[in-house]
């Protein structure tokens, strides 16, 4: 563990995707790991034993009072409501979580005497349609929805707070996370509903003519930037996501033939209003993190399906995912690259 990392960190969010493969990271490093999540997306994967987990909304009364009790000397924030269309359809209740929580959190933190707020931003969803490709993280930001313009808004808290209360804040901006763990249900990333349509006999779908474009980058890579950012001392924002730019068609074929399948792969209408082609600019993560994605795409999608078809094979689905879990994931894809 370097010197300048922090020992006692709290992580929300950390029972969801990039959460538990992030606390499992820290947990690796022998940090005092507490997670707060309330669990209404969890991934359903066990934390580490000596990880503590606190099950509450960080909206709820005596969230606060836990962060403030537990004293963390830095913070990862990755719960949200991820799912975009979702957003579009209570954008209110969209901003009490990715907002107005946040806002509460960077509060309870200044009182806590935190000195790092880590936030997870999206870059997909803040930069809308970028004029520049990959996108560097100086691009005005012109969010398509309500989730991105509240992670935008969630951002300039965290700018405030850095300049009135001192506190080291850092938003990274991902780009479309996939790995072990997604959530293949509802809308989630064409990574994550490709594997489950593979495993449960049906034919993987490509919405629209599967040439738009996106930015996948394995989750393991953004537990490390994670683990990184909590080391640094860099602020503002800082992309995380690999620069390359890859078709939804290659994806898809690309598990079709690692699950072997030999069948057609079905076309569906794409979302209206989609944005065509997404891919960060990776410079800014190279110089101030010491970090760049490793994990080839290949080498992650094996990784995903075999995860997948060991899961699948463990069944039944975790308890945490039941139907209100697949409402509040609806709309995941926008960000993760199957819309
Ligand atoms: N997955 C991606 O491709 C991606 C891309 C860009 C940004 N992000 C951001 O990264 C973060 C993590 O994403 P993920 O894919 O792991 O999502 P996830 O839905 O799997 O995990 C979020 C976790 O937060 C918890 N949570 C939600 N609201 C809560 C609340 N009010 N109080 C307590 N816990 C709450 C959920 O139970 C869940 O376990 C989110 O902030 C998301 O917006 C994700």
């Amino acid at each position: 563990m370097s010197p300048t990392a922090p020992h006692r960190v709290l992580v929300t969010g950390g029972a969801g995707f990039i959460g538990v493969h992030t606390v499992n990271r820290l947990a690796a490093e022998g940090l005092e790991i507490l997670v707060i999540d309330d669990g209404r997306h969890a991934s359903g994967e066990r934390l580490p034993p000596a990880v503590r987990l606190e099950t509450v909304d960080l909206n709820g009364a005596g969230a606060a009072e836990i962060v403030v009790r537990f004293r963390p000397e830095a913070i990862i924030h990755l719960a949200a409501q991820g799912g975009v269309s979702r957003s579009v359809r209570d954008p209110a209740g969209d901003a009490l979580v990715n907002v107005v929580a946040t806002v509460a959190l960077l509060r309870a933190s200044v009182d806590a005497g935190c000195r790092r707020f880590i936030f997870a931003s999206s870059g997909g969803a803040i930069y809308g349609r970028a004029p520049r490709l990959p996108t560097p993280e100086n691009t005005t930001p012109a969010p398509l929805s309500p989730y991105g313009a509240a992670k935008l808004a969630a951002e300039g808290y965290l700018g405030m707070f850095a300049r009135t209360f001192g506190l080291s804040t850092l938003a990274l901006r991902y780009s479309n996370v996939y790995g072990p763990y997604q959530d293949g249900t509802g809308e989630a990333g064409v990574v994550a509903i490709t594997c489950d349509r593979l495993l449960s006999g049906r034919p993987p779908e490509i919405r629209g003519d599967g040439q738009q474009t996106r930015d996948f980058v394995f989750v393991g890579d953004v537990a490390d930037a994670n683990w990184r950012a909590l080391q640094a001392s860099a602020r503002g924002a800082i992309n995380v996501g690999t620069g390359v730019a890859t078709t939804v068609q290659t994806i898809v074929e690309e598990l079709a033939r690692i699950a072997a399948y030999q069948g057609a792969i079905s076309f569906v209408d794409g979302r209206p209003g989609e944005v065509r082609d997404t891919a960060l600019q990776t410079g800014r993560a190279a110089k101030l993190l010491n970090w760049s994605a490793r994990t080839p795409v290949r080498d992650g999608l094996t990784q995903t399906f075999t995860s997948f078809r060991e899961r699948a094979g463990r069944a039944p689905a975790p308890a945490s995912r039941g139907p209100a879990a697949a409402e509040a994931r609806e709309g995941h894809g926008s960000r993760a690259g199957s819309e």
